[in-house]
């Protein structure tokens, strides 16, 4: 034996074993991240797959040939690129025609069976469907099963490799799952989305940031994506979803007869795919899925704006090919808009409950997607400066999901001459107190507490859905009675009689009935978790408030909890624990709570009575004509452990029928709720199983 050899074989040795077990990580890692990015549903804590992670980046920075084009520490960014460098597409990436109608639709299948007559009628009425994904497309190509390179659609011919910043977008593969074969070559083509609701938090934190806000989802993924900095990719939480191929080079490899078998694969290579994808077989089937779509649209987590329909046959896929901009065999049937154009009368400015000044778009009323729309949300100065919109402008709004549109912008060509930039007020509006903008916020608040707006604001909070949840106690009744200075705090609501109500002008015998028969219901039955929720504490919504009422038995409790012990609490730091603190040392904090508990608003919580009911943590929903009291239901679900809620969302666990249920049943049924009629409810309380 040489010296080399003898020097060489232990390192050899080690670098085997080191190699195998990287794999092994890589293998484990990958499986973990699909079970948590994906399937939602981990195996092992956070602190069990950091370890592994930390072993696989010890491994790659020893053993610098370890660090494969799969590894999953490519995830995390790092790349910081010049420039986007661009390439051309192997096969051009077209666009979709548009039709907007039924009799549009049938026009385009006919068309299509025109130009093909060999293929006969079942081909040719078989269409896969899916939603139309408002992001922006993307082409990952896979050499012998590993992501190589990823390319924007750019201009269809031409696209900006964006490989790095793909390769951190945790639900698509680095590697296709499964043992293979692989194509040689293949390109997947899909959409790069943001869901609504890190949309929503990527705004917000640009707004503390003092940084632009995205104008809508699809912008911040593209925003997001196009990114020489791949850190800022990589903090962004994209997804990729499958829907089509580029090229693919498999030699000696049987592919797909169908899209919906492909489809099929992209799913077992790991892929997620658009939701609700399916095969229609005819002009019904195909209407009938563009209605459910509509009627789902704001259930999905991201936006969508139509129907892409696909031939199913891809012989027949091919045999009609392309026009000069869009594939002839697949065809985007798009909703209506809820875009809508009117005029900016009034820029108004409310003041909410923590004394936050925020801006109101007054409309001159406009219908949007068959809604009457006479107001708009402006977010904050910083927006309407943004937009440089100007009171009398022509504006676009749009309607993205919430109930109350947004405003995209002013329409320049239109603008009237003579309009004045909009000055934000420094002085609240309601007591014409100095306002302040505090540093690093983008919102003018009131700093008086007794604002009258601020007061108004907080009562109505109290019994608002955020709150007590009082139903049949709206906000305009409370604002009648703090106007006439009969109500000055929320205790005060309890004291309110029904004659003293029926004084007040349009308030009828029923509904002062029903007022005070709600507060008195609201007494007795109210959660610790509302209860918490409604007394307005900074800070402390119905997430943190629901984490209290677990872990104290009453209020007596919680203000006994000092910093440190609310600080154990999960997701209270230490502003949240400063807030609630604050809370309990204001004087009139504590009166209000003694009033509270005086007339009998005294919720217990602790651990023992959340969570253990036959309900614990269900959502259930109430509808139709029930044989006994709304209330008394909703009282039997909340002892056992179970939230009612107010809307059939895709959250929902059962929806529970009367006679004539309506439109929520329909609804349910399109999201697969369990539905239960009044017996079946009575069982699940006894502890009956509907899984
Ligand atoms: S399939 C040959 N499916 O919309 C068919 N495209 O406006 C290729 N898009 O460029 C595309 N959602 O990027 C397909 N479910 C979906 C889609 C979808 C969105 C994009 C696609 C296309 C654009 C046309």
């Amino acid at each position: 034996m040489d010296q080399l050899s003898l020097f060489d074989a232990p390192a050899g040795g080690e670098h085997a074993r080191a190699e195998a077990r990287a794999a092994k990580l890589r293998r484990e890692i990958d499986r973990h991240n699909r079970l948590y990015h994906q399937l939602d549903a981990p195996e092992i804590t956070d602190e069990a797959y950091d370890a592994l992670y930390r072993e696989l980046v010890e491994l790659e920075e020893r053993f610098p040939d370890l660090r494969t084009l799969d590894s999953p520490t490519r995830r995390v960014g790092g790349a910081v690129l010049p420039y986007l460098e661009t390439r051309p597409h192997r096969e051009r990436m077209y666009g979709l025609d548009n039709v907007f109608s039924l009799e549009e639709w049938e026009g385009f299948v006919q068309k299509a069976s025109r130009a093909l007559p060999e293929a006969g009628p079942d081909v040719m009425s078989a269409w896969w469907a899916d939603p139309k994904l408002d992001g922006l497309a993307c082409e990952l190509a896979y050499e012998n099963g590993v992501m190589v390179q990823a390319l924007t659609r750019g201009d269809g011919e031409v696209g900006e490799v964006v490989t790095e910043a793909m390769r951190t977008v945790r639900n698509l593969p680095l590697r296709l799952r499964g043992n293979g074969p692989f194509p040689r070559r293949i390109e997947i083509r899909g959409e790069v989305l943001m869901f609504r609701r890190e949309f929503e938090e990527l705004n917000k934190r640009q707004t503390e940031l003092g940084q632009k806000r995205f104008a809508n989802p699809r912008n911040a993924a593209a925003g997001s994506l196009r990114q020489l900095d791949t850190n800022v990719t990589a903090s962004r939480k994209l997804r990729f979803l499958a829907y089509s191929l580029g090229e693919v080079d498999a030699p000696g490899m049987t592919l797909w007869t169908t899209h919906s078998a492909l489809m099929a694969s992209l799913k077992d290579w790991g892929f997620d795919t658009p939701p609700e994808g399916r095969l229609c077989r005819n002009a019904d089937e195909a209407l009938a899925y563009y209605r459910h779509l509509e009627s789902i649209r704001d259930d999905l987590p991201f936006e969508i704006d139509g129907v892409v329909y696909k031939l199913d046959n891809r012989e027949a896929q091919a045999a009609l090919g392309f026009t000069a901009r869009a594939p002839r065999f697949a065809v985007a049937w798009k909703f209506t808009s809820r875009k809508a154009e009117t005029r900016l009368k009034k820029i108004a400015v409310q003041v909410g409950r923590t004394g936050v000044l925020t801006p109101v778009a007054e409309l001159e009323p406009v219908s949007l997607g068959g809604v009457m729309v006479s107001r708009a949300t402006l977010h904050n100065e910083d927006e309407i400066r943004r937009l440089d919109l100007r009171e009398n402008d022509i504006v676009i709004i749009q309607r993205a999901g919430d109930v109350i549109p947004d405003v995209i912008g002013p329409v320049l060509e239109k603008r009237p001459e003579g309009l004045v930039p909009f000055e934000f007020p420094h002085v609240c509006p309601v007591c014409g107190s100095p306002a302040r903008r505090l540093e690093g916020e983008a919102a003018w608040r009131c700093l008086n507490m007794a604002c009258p707006a601020v007061i108004m604001r907080s009562i109505v909070h109290f019994v608002s859905k955020a709150g007590l949840d009082v139903d049949g106690v709206g906000a305009k009744w409370v604002e009648a009675l703090i106007e006439s200075g009969r109500v000055k705090s929320p205790a005060d609501l309890f004291t309110v009689t029904r004659e003293e109500l029926m004084s007040y002008e349009r308030m009828g015998e029923v509904s002062a009935g029903n007022f005070v028969a709600a507060l008195e219901q609201a007494k007795s039955s109210a959660t610790l978790t509302r209860f918490i929720a409604a007394l307005g504490i900074r800070q402390v919504g119905e997430q943190t408030a629901r984490t209290l009422a677990e872990h104290f038995h009453d209020m007596d409790e919680l203000e006994k909890a000092g910093v440190e012990e609310l600080m154990s609490l999960p997701d209270i730091g230490p502003e949240v624990a400063g807030s609630i603190r604050a809370f309990f040392e204001t004087d009139s904090n504590r009166e209000l709570l003694e009033r509270f508990r005086a007339m009998g608003l005294w919720p217990k919580g602790g651990r023992k009575e959340e969570g253990t009911g036959a309900l614990a943590g269900r959502k259930v929903l109430f509808t139709g004509t029930l044989s006994r009291p709304r209330d008394e239901y909703r009282r039997m679900a909340e002892a056992a452990g179970a939230n009612v809620a107010s809307g059939v969302s895709k959250t929902l666990d059962y929806l529970i029928v009367g006679a004539n249920p309506g439109s929520k049943l329909d609804k349910a049924r399109t999201l697969g709720i369990t539905v239960l009629d009044e017996n079946g409810f009575l069982a699940l309380l006894q502890g009956e199983s509907h899984q």
